[in-house]
């Protein structure tokens, strides 16, 4: 007997044709899994087709859809092989397990000058290193929001690690963005850009502001905040897909509904508290010395270490 033919598209689904599948892909529904949990009802509205074949298309969605289960082994196996990045100072790097993880999101936030696009500086030399001397032998992708990419640091950092500047600088692939339509896209349309360039790092300096300078007061909240959640899918995709490492930064607020301890929170609220696998709090201290807080992470403790930006780097 003939085998069906095998569902891997959403417009492979019974009832489901290409203008119904555009429709879906239209309102974010562009995968099976999407469609597999959605009620029919919902399905049947989005694509323009009636409730009875949604619940058809809902089943074989459901039906086409495998779950992978691993044991804990493998997966303490994998963990083991996680290639992680140098951030050029050693108690930063115990601090947060061995380096900058690929395959997930750190973000680093904190008040202007407390380092957080230098490290980001730091990274796109490092990543460029060989395994051993804490690289991950890639490119980087780094996306400017605010206009403070410096090729002249990269230089002076690439130099202090060995690196031809020229070569550090050619590994750097740079967009400057103004609009978070801009950005997002950036994200969307990567996967072929870092495919062909064996990038490693994703750098976003950063994240929030554009979100916050073009949704403002509260009735824009709802829309900024499902535009980011958007984009930090996208980013965390890109993250596993292609066992990155995704570093962004952000900037803080004041939060006058602290009284005691420190009142500064990261902006982007829940979306952006939970994006991130791992979260750095920077501040200033004096001079060169900045403070660097471990604020959350799966598998490391709370802490703090002090590192200093330097002419070469960060260093500890
Ligand atoms: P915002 O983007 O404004 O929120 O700040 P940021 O956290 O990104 O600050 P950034 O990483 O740009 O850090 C700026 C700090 O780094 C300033 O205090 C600079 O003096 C310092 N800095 C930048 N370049 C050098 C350098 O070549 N040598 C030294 N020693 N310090 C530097
Ligand atoms: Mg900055």
């Amino acid at each position: 007997m003939a085998k069906e033919k095998k569902i891997q598209e959403i417009e492979d689904l019974p009832g489901i044709g290409e203008v119904s599948a555009s429709k879906l892909r239209a309102v974010g529904v562009d995968s099976l899994d999407k469609v597999a949990t959605m009620p029919p009802h919902e399905l049947a509205e989005a694509a323009g087709i009636s409730t009875d074949a949604a619940k058809k298309a809902v089943q074989a969605a459901q039906e086409s859809t495998t779950v992978n289960y691993e044991t804990g082994n493998a997966v303490s196996e994998r963990r083991a092989q996680v290639g992680k990045i140098s951030t050029g100072a050693a108690d930063l790097d115990e601090l947060i397990g061995g380096g900058m993880e690929a395959g997930a999101i750190t973000e680093a936030y904190g008040k202007f000058a407390s380092g957080k696009t230098q490290l980001g500086f730091q990274l796109c030399v490092d990543v460029q290193l060989p395994k051993e001397d804490g690289g991950l032998e890639g490119k980087v992708l780094f996306i400017d929001t605010e206009s403070t990419f410096r090729p002249e640091r990269i230089s002076e950092i690439a130099k202090a690690r060995g690196i031809n500047p020229e070569k550090a600088l050619s590994n750097i692939f740079y967009v400057r963005v103004q609009t978070t339509d801009q950005q997002i896209l950036t994200a969307e349309r990567a996967d072929k850009l870092i495919q062909e360039n064996n990038i490693k790092l994703i750098v976003v300096d950063s994240m929030m502001a554009l979100f916050r300078a073009e949704f403002i007061g509260r009735g824009a909240l709802g829309e900024r905040q499902g535009k980011l959640n958007m984009h930090i899918h996208k980013l965390q995709g890109l993250a596993d897909k292609h066992n990155l490492a995704v570093y962004l930064t952000n900037q803080v607020m004041d939060n006058p509904g602290i009284l005691f301890g420190d009142p500064t929170t990261p902006i982007g609220g829940n979306i952006m508290a939970h994006a991130a696998t791992t979260r750095l709090y920077m501040r200033k201290s004096k001079e060169e010395k900045r403070i660097v807080r471990l604020i959350d992470s799966p598998n490391m403790p709370e802490g703090e270490c002090v590192i200093k930006i330097t002419r070469d780097g960060i260093k500890s």
